[in-house]
């Protein structure tokens, strides 16, 4: 047994693409293969990146697990089902089990916050009002836009924006977030708190996230696991951190190097023993000599 699946050797993935393969035709009649062969596993509860060069397919794989697109061959299990033998309406129903987020926010421009979120709970007729408008409410706390429930798209910062695109998307109680590239619009900070919302989101109700990106700070930052892409071709995929042997990727040795650098930085911000003790004999010093001892420090 590897340590992936140590102590949840009975739980079977929520997600398992069995040898998924996607081709397009091309304007001059050719076809052009975007996933060839993909297998994967992903564990509930998980934070999954998929990283690649621009072209490399990870859209078209993340679109295969909600078959927004439909694969040539392979299956498609989330939550145990094969997505690819359901009919129309099953799969509608299934869907629920899978929210996206997009680059672009995707937000229905003249619907109020309130309305934006309240939409896949609308289109099921399953809820009462009252529950429409407690589960809004809720998903509105989770990523923290309470008070924004009457605002406008067009009123709200990008940022804002994609917390409301997670607060639709969680509204019918997923077991799957799909993100394609959900922080590319956004600024440096922006992404950061958009994050650590996603990860407090995993943390708080165990939702499986994944996630398709360029940017390796966010796979550092928010994954656990992490499969790279090339031409279509799933290359390798490992535990974010861990120093199991070579990369078979110039991403993963990317990544592998960006991790071992904030590694030294952060031994480089905190202070050897002996310089902590001598800084806290002077923090008790200058505490001991009031404003008068910062000329000490
Ligand atoms: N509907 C389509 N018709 C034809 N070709 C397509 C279609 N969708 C995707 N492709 C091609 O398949 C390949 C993979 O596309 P995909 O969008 O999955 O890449 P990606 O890794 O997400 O890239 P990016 O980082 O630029 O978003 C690309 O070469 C793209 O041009
Ligand atoms: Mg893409």
């Amino acid at each position: 047994m590897t340590s992936q699946t140590a102590g949840t050797a009975a739980a079977a993935p929520v997600i398992r693409l069995e040898a998924v393969r996607k081709s397009f035709r091309l304007p001059d009649g050719q076809r052009f293969d975007a996933v060839r062969s993909v297998s994967l596993d992903i564990a509930q509860s998980d934070v999954f990146g998929l990283i690649g060069k621009s072209g490399a397919g990870k859209s078209t794989l993340l679109r295969l697990i909600n078959l927004l697109e439909r694969p040539d061959a392979g299956r498609v299990f989330v939550g145990g089902r094969d997505l690819t033998t359901l009919s129309r309406r099953e799969l509608r129903e299934t869907r629920q089990d899978i929210g996206m987020i997009f680059q672009q926010f995707n937000l229905l421009q003249n619907a109020s916050v309130f309305d934006n979120v309240a939409f896949p709970l609308r289109i099921h007729g399953r809820h009462s009002r009252a529950e429409i408008d407690a589960r809004v409410r809720e998903c509105l706390a989770l990523v923290g836009l309470v008070d924004k429930i009457d605002s406008y798209p067009a009123q709200l910062s990008g940022g804002q924006k994609q917390r409301v695109a997670i607060a639709r998307a969680l509204a019918p109680r997923p077991k799957v977030l799909l993100c394609d590239e959900p922080t590319s619009a956004l600024d440096a900070e922006t992404t950061r708190s958009l994050l650590e919302t996603l990860r407090d989101i995993n943390r708080k109700i165990g939702v499986t996230i994944v996630i398709v990106t360029h940017e390796l700070p966010v796979v550092e930052l928010l994954c656990r696991h992490v499969a790279v892409l090339e031409q279509g071709q799933l290359v390798e995929q490992f535990a974010v951190g861990t120093q199991d042997g070579e990369r078979a990727s110039v991403l993963g040795r990317e990544l592998d190097a960006l991790l071992r650098r904030r590694e030294r930085e952060a031994l480089l911000d905190a202070p050897p023993p002996a310089a902590a003790a001598r800084a806290e004999q002077g923090a008790s010093a200058t505490r001991a000599l009031g404003a008068g001892g910062l000329a000490y420090v």
